[in-house]
């Protein structure tokens, strides 16, 4: 490993806007940290890719977020850690880690029933990743995956509550409705976005597990077993720099509707060129 500057920024990616509720939680549990988010709306969505051009795609990234000198990564899509993440771990002279295994780890910890269950994306349901981390960690586990691909669009169209997403959902959690399940993992960035309806279909039984908001107690975990915690000293006035590959202005609408500040700037850049 290199020698790390507590001060540098921590290195968020996506595959677009989705990450921003990864985020928005490493701003509330680390707010001394500075971040650099870059979504790759340009590429997006990942949900339907090929693992091989996953890992390109990321690989791309994290070489961008290297030249930013960043301190840590942190793979906020579910699809490219599920796909990508034992990829550019081996690559890697930083601490980089992903959404999955946080989530898988406290879904453990939260069944009584020993039965969960999975949404993601396609890609992310069909690596089995959730369920193979679930069940090295108690192989009694019985895990349930459901793709649930009209999340995303019906997310970034901003139907969150809206009679369509409903329908959509109903469809979806029916199949689990059935399951006998008493936790349910929200395995893709936007369907946290979508908690209330899901928890109201679910029913109170059904416990929900947000992996952003793990990841980013992960990232703490690391951050102070490694001494990279952000002493706050060099902090500049404002500590979050966004990027993303296409759509600057639509990424910043986005942005603005769920974090808790304005997002003013937004930069674009070439990531074929990385
Ligand atoms: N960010 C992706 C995920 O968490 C969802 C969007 C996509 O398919 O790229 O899996």
């Amino acid at each position: 490993m290199t020698k790390i500057d507590p001060n540098a920024p921590i290195g968020v990616f996506d595959s677009g806007v989705g990450g921003l509720t990864v985020a928005r939680e490493i701003m509330r549990n680390l707010p001394m940290e500075k971040i650099i988010y870059f979504g790759d709306t340009a590429r997006v969505p990942y949900g339907s890719k090929s693992r091989d051009t996953v890992i390109r795609y990321s690989r791309q990234i994290v070489r961008f977020l290297r030249e930013q000198q960043v301190k840590a990564i942190v793979v906020a899509c579910n699809t490219a850690s599920a796909l990508a993440l034992s990829t550019l771990e081996k690559e890697s002279d930083i601490p980089i880690i992903g959404v999955v295994k946080p989530g898988a780890r406290v879904a453990i910890e939260t069944t009584k029933k020993k039965r969960v269950g999975v949404i993601a994306t396609e890609a992310t349901i069909n690596s089995h990743l959730y369920r193979e981390l679930i069940r090295q960690m108690d192989p009694e586990i019985t895990v349930v995956g459901r793709p649930c691909p009209l999340f995303v669009p019906l997310v970034e169209e901003g139907w969150l509550h809206d009679s369509v997403t409903e329908t959509v959902a109903r469809r979806y959690l029916k199949d689990l409705q059935d399951q006998d399940i008493d936790t349910l993992i929200l395995g893709c960035t936007h369907y946290p976005l979508l908690r209330s309806l899901i928890g109201e279909i679910m029913g109170e039984r059904v416990t929900l597990v947000n992996p952003a908001y793990e990841t980013s107690l992960a990232l703490k975990r690391l951050l102070e077993a490694g001494g990279m915690m952000n002493p706050g000293t060099a902090r500049s006035e404002f500590p979050y720099r966004f990027f993303v590959s296409d759509a600057a202005e639509k990424f910043k609408h986005f942005a603005n509707s769920i974090l808790p500040f304005d997002v003013n700037m937004t930069e674009q850049i070439n990531i074929e060129e990385y």
